[in-house]
């Protein structure tokens, strides 16, 4: 008997096709999130649930689940949707795929470390808009890259991915991380460590949020910590929104308290303050972080291999252990 897996979402076609191959699997055709109702319906049925990382599964959810769950094999890396002690106390097994999208996410990263001071999304919509009248030595300054200081929030695999860049594009790296990373690895990257955020905030030019949502670090930028960023600083963060708090950044992006954010992520996705599209000194994302084709289809092999191990009775390569900052 093939164990009975359901998707919460459309995966690339060659994911879906190996996990039909593989398993009893049912596919969401529509590719619309589920309600949570639909989500109960399958914790109820299902020996694994897929979900991703839009899926809310809460401890309510979980403890509709029926006897035959004992696998959450999700879609992404960041595990915050889901409730990790209800699962563990209910003895299912939560996984994630972590290591694939480090690369892709690091690079959008860098994008937005590059778009925002030097102005490329406005250069883009001024482009296009027949009003631009050519060149000028004073028309669209933004703010040289090379030699800033940049500030790492969560020295993981994303954030030394950052730094890796980073470096290539002439800045110094400074973290703030629970510890500092291996001493080679911080003499590698000519990095400086920061034990206190509070004390790193104040001195960097652009900040990078890179690291996940846990109960730890949910607010972890206070308004009282964003208030510590210099005017001239910009903050970029491809995390999660609640790792900011999303209306303090809001007032200081309005008020010249910091000079601009480019953000993938925010604390009630889909939905984005109206405030915040408004802002100029800003770039949005809509959270395409780890939006690439081979990520994708890396995160579904991972997905697979996950639940195979599951199934022929070892411990899952990505199970997950409470992730902390
Ligand atoms: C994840 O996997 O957690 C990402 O946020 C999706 O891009």
């Amino acid at each position: 008997m093939k164990p009975k897996i359901i998707l919460t979402r459309q995966l690339p076609d060659s994911v879906e096709t190996r996990m039909r191959e593989l398993f009893n699997a049912q596919l969401n055709e529509t590719d619309e999130a589920f309600t949570k109702e639909q989500l109960i319906d399958a914790v109820k049925k299902a020996d694994v649930l897929v979900p991703t990382v839009t899926d809310e599964i809460s401890a309510e959810i979980i403890a509709e689940a029926g006897p035959q769950l004992k696998l959450i094999a999700s879609f992404g890396v960041g595990v915050d949707h889901i409730d990790l002690k209800a699962a563990k106390e209910k003895g299912i097994t939560v996984t994630n795929t972590p290591g694939v999208l480090t690369e892709d996410t690091a690079d959008v990263v860098m994008s937005l470390i590059l778009a925002v001071p030097r102005r490329i999304a406005e250069g883009d919509v001024r482009a296009r808009s027949g009003q631009w009248k050519g060149w000028s030595p004073t028309g669209m300054l933004g703010r040289r890259i090379n030699g800033k200081r940049l500030g790492i929030v969560g020295m993981g695999d994303i954030g030394e991915a950052v730094a890796r860049r980073a470096r290539g594009f002439g800045m110094s790296i400074h973290y703030h991380n629970r510890k500092p990373v291996h001493p080679e690895l911080e003499a590698e990257l000519e990095a400086t460590y920061w034990e206190s955020l509070d004390q790193m905030l104040p001195r960097m030019d652009i900040v990078s949020v890179n690291c996940p949502s846990t109960p730890q670090t949910q607010g972890l930028l206070s308004r009282e910590r964003l208030s510590l960023l210099q005017p001239h600083a910009y903050l970029v963060n491809t995390s999660r929104g609640d790792v900011i708090d999303e209306a303090a950044l809001i007032d200081l992006l309005s008020n010249n308290g910091i000079a601009g954010a480019g953000l993938d992520v925010y604390a009630d996705e889909p939905h984005i303050p109206d405030a915040l599209r408004k802002l100029k000194n800003t770039v949005l994302l809509p959270h395409i972080g780890s939006a690439t084709i081979e990520g994708r289809q890396d995160m579904g092999q991972k997905v697979i291999i996950n639940i195979q191990t599951f199934i022929d009775g070892h411990t899952p390569p990505d199970r997950v252990v409470e992730a902390m900052l």
